[in-house]
């Protein structure tokens, strides 16, 4: 029996949503482009898809593009603001030095192309402060992006502040929300944000679909371009099986994510307290109690995290070191560097984070294991920092 827990790397599908996913694959083939009948009815499963993540998200169908995930609708917003601003002449961008990948290196190729661009610091709890914003923003900054929730330690942004800030200034703001949505609630009013990017990945629907919520009225350039789909936002015949997997798990992340999220944090909470009073030299990496009731992230003085990694999943559980694309590599993790801890620490901790399937008897087998785990490995390494 082998546990898993490392959701935000990926989520397996719900069984719901994989009965709409093969049905939609096997009964409507049809280009959602095509007038006739058979693309009619593909264009219908688009438009329920639609409506289902502009309800959990709060905002209205026409401002939901379809994209290939959350990358795809980070480097849609950030590029395609980009683009729309160049005429103004404001050519700085404000994100955070947490900022998942998909951000942070599209950021580089913008400063190739003569974008400036500031990162903000976040505190030793792995939260930003719109303090920091006040400071960094100019009358040149067109766009702030800041994540709602990191990926690696679970924090939640004060994102309705800085939009407020970042509006003042007549800035756009983006927010990843593709660690949030279905965790939390994300509602863009309340936020206050212009464009907010979500993976269906990441809450039990299928790889390779996501979404950007666009405001309306807030300009953002194509980057994909071509025909005329979604409104000549994004070109390129629509991944209609993913997209309504997509819709699938959008509608019952709406309907779950409350009582789900209280079990899941008991049982994160479970941990974390077990851990900490079980296992001499530990530590929880991120502020506590301003998380996403799935996620925690643990340090382990005296051990290397990918050796804990590997050792868990030698019996039979999964969690990991981090953001999954930096997996496989020693590099220290740039969140908890960016949070300011000693150089041991960002090479010595684990994310856990929990899901749907997830029960108390896999984490009750967790804490039986892990303090043995960790006792060997710190053997081993002579429990050096
Ligand atoms: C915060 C954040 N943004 C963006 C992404 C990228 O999403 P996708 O895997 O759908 O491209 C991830 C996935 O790990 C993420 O955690």
């Amino acid at each position: 029996m082998r546990i898993y827990f490392d959701h935000n790397a990926t989520t397996p599908l719900d069984p719901a949503v994989l009965d709409v996913v093969t049905r939609v694959l096997r009964d409507e083939f049809g280009n959602p482009s095509s007038v006739h009948h058979f693309g009619q009815r593909a264009k219908a499963v688009l438009d329920d898809a639609r409506s289902a993540v502009a309800a959990l998200l709060s905002g209205e169908p026409s401002e939901v593009v379809f994209t290939s995930g959350g990358t795809e609708a980070d480097n849609f917003a950030l590029r395609g603001v980009a683009e729309a601003l160049e005429p103004t002449g404001r050519k700085h961008i404000i994100a955070t030095t947490i900022e998942h990948e998909a951000v942070l290196v599209t950021l580089k190729a913008l400063a190739r192309r003569g974008w400036t661009t500031t990162l903000l610091p976040v505190d030793a709890s792995g939260i930003v402060s719109p303090d920091a914003l006040r400071e960094a923003i100019t009358a040149e900054t067109g766009l702030v992006s800041v994540m709602h929730a990191n990926n690696e330690i679970g924090t939640i942004q004060p994102i309705e502040a800085l939009a407020e800030i970042a509006h003042a200034h007549g800035a756009v703001v983006h927010t990843d929300a593709v660690q949030s949505a279905g965790k939390i609630p994300v509602n863009v009013r309340t936020l206050g944000v212009d464009l907010v990017s979500i993976s269906a990945h990441k809450f039990y629907g299928p790889k390779g679909a996501g979404a950007l919520w666009i405001k309306r009225g807030t300009r953002v350039a194509p980057i994909l371009t071509g025909g005329k789909h979604e409104r000549t936002r994004r070109a390129g015949t629509e991944n209609v099986a993913g997209i309504a997997g997509l819709g699938a798990a959008a509608q019952l992340a709406a309907r779950k994510f409350a009582p789900e999220g209280t079990r899941l944090a008991a049982l994160r909470d479970r941990i974390d307290t077990a851990v900490l009073a079980a296992i001499p030299g530990t530590a929880i990496n991120g502020a506590r109690e301003r998380r996403v009731p799935n996620t925690t992230n643990i340090g382990f003085e005296g051990i290397e995290a990918e050796s804990l990694l590997i050792a868990l999943d030698l019996e039979g559980i999964a969690v990991s070191t981090g953001s999954a694309c930096s997996s496989g590599t020693l590099e220290p993790s740039h969140v908890l560097r960016a949070m300011g801890l000693p150089s041991h620490r960002t090479q010595n901790s684990i994310r856990i984070s929990l899901g749907a399937g997830n029960t108390d008897a896999e984490v009750e087998t967790l804490l039986a294991k892990l303090p043995a785990v960790v006792g060997k490995l710190r053997t081993v390494t002579g429990m050096r920092r």
